[in-house]
């Protein structure tokens, strides 16, 4: 038996402003009651990127009605959630403002406990509310601002094995659009285009491949991407097909070298967990079709279940942050103070070293 709990989640650490209602009954059964997600992405497309200052103004605007239609959807009042989960960091410090604020505010009137949340942790817990998932597991998270693979040992207990040493990977993948008139977010985009594309046109790096360490690294890749356009410039609709097709290919193939080098310390350090051990991914990049069927297939190979939680869950939402609050406050980790501050920056792993470049939009996870 497990107690049972009800949280309201707050998300609006970037360009989605979210808020759910996640419950968990006592043998253990959880349900999403409630997700709701504004997307900002129309206000901020015509920039080829996020824009903090509209972004803070948007949740402002938002959050609000979009917390009542959590709870109304949910069925239920302030009354019967046990506690608030606000993500407090890492991400763009207005739309963290908004949202910490907003979380302390409602904790304090309606005498609710407040957990201010890792947006990193939400990412990391998800595939325990959707699959089941028991510890310790390796998660990926590939998004517009990180790409980390993480060993999730337990709530609260995680250790960083690989990030990036430059870009993100939906970073290089919305550079590359750019650099080649493809609209923002790039990653629809160049997947769309990679369709028709030869994948051998162009022989891209495939940067820090056979290396020991587990990082990863995309901007040289970008680079090479550009130089490979300017040669061939003007480009064809095939030309632009084939780059992206080879980008998509170099990509594959990294992740395949750095993730399966992963996949194998994990069986190295857990040899005698009992059940098949688990590869989670999660985050935007999670949507592409070509690396969900590189990484299944190097699952299978490895005898690892690759578990991706339905795509509205990889993305930023606050069933996430309220399923993250919802694991600490099981293991009975007393609430945050109504003083705790938004953090732009708060690495998951705290013994892990900042690497050069790592982090650098900052902003989205
Ligand atoms: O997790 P997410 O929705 O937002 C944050 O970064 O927080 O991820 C957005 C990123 C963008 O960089 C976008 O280009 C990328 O995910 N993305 C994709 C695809 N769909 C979205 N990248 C590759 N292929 C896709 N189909
Ligand atoms: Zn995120």
């Amino acid at each position: 038996m497990v107690p049972f709990l009800r949280i309201l989640g707050i998300e609006t650490s970037c360009d989605e402003t979210a808020a759910a209602v996640v419950e968990r009954d006592a043998e253990g059964r959880s349900r999403i009651l409630s997700d709701v997600v504004l997307s900002q992405l129309d206000e901020h497309s015509a920039y080829g990127g996020v824009v903090p200052e509209i972004a803070a103004r948007a949740h402002v605007e938002a959050l609000d009605e979009l917390i009542e239609q959590a709870l109304a959807r949910a069925n239920v009042s302030l009354d019967d959630v046990d506690a608030i989960a606000a993500t407090s960091g890492p991400g763009l410090i207005g739309g963290l403002l908004v949202g910490l604020m907003t979380g302390k505010a409602i904790a304090r009137a309606a005498g609710k406990p407040l957990y201010a949340v890792n947006h990193l942790e939400g990412h990391a817990l998800t595939a325990r509310l959707t699959d089941g998932l028991s510890f310790p597991y390796l998660m990926l998270l590939v998004s517009g601002g990180h790409t980390q693979l993480i060993l999730v040992r337990g709530v609260g207990q995680y250790e960083r094995w690989g990030t990036t040493i430059d870009d993100a990977l939906g970073e290089a993948f919305d550079k590359t659009a750019k650099l080649l008139g493809l609209p923002y977010p790039g990653g629809p985009a160049v997947e769309r285009m990679a369709r028709d594309g030869n994948p051998d046109r162009f022989a891209f790096p495939r940067p820090l491949v056979g290396e020991a360490r587990l990082d990863f690294s995309f901007s040289g890749l970008k680079t090479a991407v550009r130089q490979a356009a300017q040669e061939i410039a003007p480009l064809s609709d095939q030309d632009v097909a084939d780059i992206c097709a080879s980008f998509q290919k170099a990509i594959s193939r990294t992740l395949k070298d750095r993730i399966g080098r992963g996949l194998q310390r994990f069986k190295t350090e857990f040899p005698l967990t009992g059940e098949k051990p688990a590869l989670v991914v999660a985050g935007g990049v999670a949507a592409n079709l070509e690396l969900r069927g590189t990484l299944q297939a190097l699952c299978d190979k490895n005898g690892f279940r690759f578990i991706a939680p339905p795509l509205s869950l990889c993305t930023d939402n606050a069933v996430m942050i309220a399923w993250a609050g919802l694991e600490r406050m099981a293991t009975g980790a007393a609430p945050d103070t109504l003083d705790v501050q938004p953090r732009s920056r708060w690495p998951l792993d705290s013994k892990a070293e900042t690497l050069i470049g790592f982090g650098k939009r900052g902003a989205k996870a």
